[in-house]
């Protein structure tokens, strides 16, 4: 990219003139009518089995609900077919996924299109063999392994809905997740690598489904580790595929059917199992890989997210293969056994587009630019950052240590929600601005409004929302069986489409639009806090501290961090008599255990009372300011207990 004197970086002659999307003429074009825009794209882009007869829809069914938002309404189409069989017909012998042991030792694995079909039609037989039908769930809970993708793809192929769980996961979130989509299948594997250990993830799917309507467990055999076998409910994955046939004809699905629920954490803090339908995702998926990574035929594509995560979801797996490029898969830790294992990842397999987390960015940035020097990274040719907001060193490290101060950075802003990309400046187009997102995708209308619901003028911070015809990728509701479902529906519409009524979808983000309508993302506007790019709510650690019994109460708070964005920090109510120490060690596992070791907090702080409202509600901000050591602390009047400022401000000392 060059950089011009505004500190806008514009993209080469040479990358503009070969960009598939290189005319900023497209953005005018998309905004005279973005629902005719988006029918032009799906008519191109999708291979539909029956046509589509209506482009865009939204209603709304009653006043407790969310609307009903519904894209290419008529159509008929699976997504699997979209991504295989369509590339199979171009060329059956590219290379669709390529596979990285943790091990370096070990070998790699890859797959054609036509074998990876062919795997995905065998298993995609087993499952309809066990009882999976049209329509039901299934669990899957799978390290990153190639038996994730065609799980994945299985499930589209047969029209069962995935719900993907994070396999760092613990058995009680898995738990909680399986119960919520009343699943009767979960397929797993034995074990997995991590740091050289093996992770017992039989063990952990064995304990979460416990309780749950799980009565089918497949397991995939990755790390040979000694497992807990149940006769009756437990089948091996090659056992079920090896005499299966390999020819399994696509289901055919209709545009709004439900395609995956993936769970996130919501400001409500409850987590929100998000629901996406068959044609928008399939549309934004393929899209925003051809325009925003400018994939060509000769890429090799390698998202860095586990396919646990949106992320993965979508560019490890479906956006690349529905274009029919490469995409790579990485089973282990960026810096296992040494921190030059990415380098070596890109230069053994000549990846030519990098999409990472700043998180990992700056760890890289700590390590310093010598963990690239020693290989040859020269195949890249663009750099992608997602999932938080990439500070501008961060930014300017990347540009210039990897990039080489030539690679276009394409800094992706989007949600669970959005399911695919719906902010970044284009490679081929500009301008990029360090630390700033974008401008809005084309047929994508984004808008930042003040408390008002007016506009915010330029420069001026706001929320960030999205207006009418919302991106074909957006969420369409979140999932809860029978009982629950009216609060499902209502969680949909208190969530997403409360604080400016009901034609707007409101992002939880705070954002700035500069002169040149680029956007910038300055932060959660709700209790999220992302850690590592990871989305945790301060009442989901709340409640695992909570869970201690000897805690009452805790708030907490997000500070910075260097290298994970964010970090939580805990104040917890003790007045017991036992070791404090004890007590806080005993926090930290409750904390790991509900939630991950990724929600280890930064610092545990027992103090005897929390400040409080005279209405009873927790001053978090006031805790924020008091650890920064603020002279303002805001006003302070309503608190109840103001002599809680003096004692927190001992124990912070
Ligand atoms: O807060 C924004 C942040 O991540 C949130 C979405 O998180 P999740 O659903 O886990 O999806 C992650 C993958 C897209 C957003 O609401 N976020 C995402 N991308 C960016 C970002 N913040 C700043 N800059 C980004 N590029």
């Amino acid at each position: 990219m060059k950089k011009k004197l505004n500190g806008l970086y514009y993209p080469t002659k040479d990358f503009q003139k070969q960009a598939n999307l290189n005319n900023k003429k497209i953005y005018k074009e998309a905004q005279k009518d973005p629902v005719v825009f988006w029918n032009e794209l799906a008519k191109k882009e999708i291979f539909w089995q029956e046509p589509f007869t209506e482009t865009f829809s939204v209603t709304s069914p009653s006043t407790s609900s969310g609307p009903e938002i519904k894209w290419f309404s008529g159509g008929k189409l699976n997504l699997c077919e979209n991504v295989l069989d369509k590339n199979v017909e171009k060329n059956p012998n590219k290379i669709a996924l390529i596979w990285e042991p943790e091990n370096p030792d070990e070998q790699t694995k890859k797959y054609t299109y036509e074998e990876l079909l062919s795997e995905v039609n065998k298993f995609a037989n087993a499952l309809k063999n066990l009882g999976v039908k049209k329509g039901d769930t299934v669990g899957i809970y799978l390290p990153i392994i190639p038996e994730i993708v065609i799980a994945m793809l299985a499930c589209t192929r047969i029209g069962a809905v995935h719900l993907v769980v994070f396999s760092a996961f613990s058995p009680e979130a898995l738990k909680i997740r399986l119960q919520t989509i009343k699943t009767k299948y979960l397929i797993t594997a034995d074990g997995y690598f991590r740091r050289g250990k093996i992770i017992n993830l039989k063990q952990n799917a064995d304990l979460g489904i416990e309780g749950t309507d799980v009565e089918k467990v497949i397991v995939v055999k990755r790390a040979g580790n000694d497992i807990l076998w149940n006769n009756t409910r437990d089948f091996w994955f090659n056992e079920l595929t090896n005499n299966e046939s390999n020819i399994c004809a696509p289901e055919k699905m209709n545009s709004e059917d439900l395609l995956f629920v993936l769970p996130e954490s919501g400001t409500t803090g409850q987590f929100l199992p998000i629901m996406h339908t068959t044609a928008g995702y399939t549309l934004q998926a393929k899209i925003t890989g051809k325009w925003v990574f400018d994939y060509k035929d000769s890429d090799v594509f390698w998202s860095t997210a586990d396919p646990g995560w949106i992320t993965g979801h979508t560019y490890s797996i479906y956006s690349p293969l529905l274009n029919g490029i490469t995409t790579v898969l990485f089973e282990g830790a960026p810096d296992y056994p040494t921190p030059d294992r990415w380098a070596k990842i890109i230069e053994k397999n000549k990846i030519t587009i990098l999409y990472t987390a700043p998180t990992a960015i700056r760890m890289f940035k700590q390590y310093g630019a010598e963990s690239f020097k020693n290989c040859d990274i020269s195949s890249l040719r663009i750099l992608g950052s997602v999932g938080e907001i990439i500070d501008e060193p961060t930014w300017l490290w990347y540009h210039k240590e990897i990039g080489k101060n030539k690679l276009p950075i394409v800094d992706t802003y989007w949600q669970t929600e959005t399911g695919a990309i719906i902010i970044t400046s284009l490679p081929g187009i500009g301008p990029n601005k360090p630390a700033s997102a974008g401008l809005a995708l084309p047929g994508v209308n984004m808008e930042i409004f003040d408390d008002n619901g007016r506009p915010c003028k330029n420069g001026v911070e706001g929320n960030l929302v999205m207006l009418s015809p919302y991106c074909p990728a957006i969420v369409r509701g979140i999932f809860a069986c029978p009982p629950n479902e009216r609060d499902a529906q209502e969680k949909y519409k208190n969530v997403y489409w409360n604080l400016y009524g009901k034609d707007i979808y409101v992002t939880s983000d705070r954002a700035i639009k500069d002169k040149h309508n680029i956007i910038k993302i300055t932060g959660r506007a709700d209790d999220v806090i992302k850690i590592a790019g990871r989305r945790i709510t301060t009442s989901e650690l709340e409640s695992a501290v909570n869970n201690h019994l000897q805690i009452s109460e805790s708030a907490v708070i997000g500070v910075p961090d260097e290298i994970k964005g964010f970090i939580p920090l805990v104040f917890a109510t003790y007045r017991g008599t036992k070791n404090k120490d004890e007590i806080i060690k005993e926090i930290e596992l409750e904390i790991r255990k509900s939630m991950g070791p990724i929600a280890t907090p930064k610092k545990i702080y027992l103090v005897n009372e929390l400040p409080k409202t005279r209405s009873g509600k927790i001053m978090r901000t006031l805790l924020k300011k008091l650890y920064f050591n603020e002279k303002d602390l805001g006003d302070t009047s309503t608190l109840s207990n103001p002599e809680t400022i003096e004692a927190i401000k001992k124990i912070l000392e």
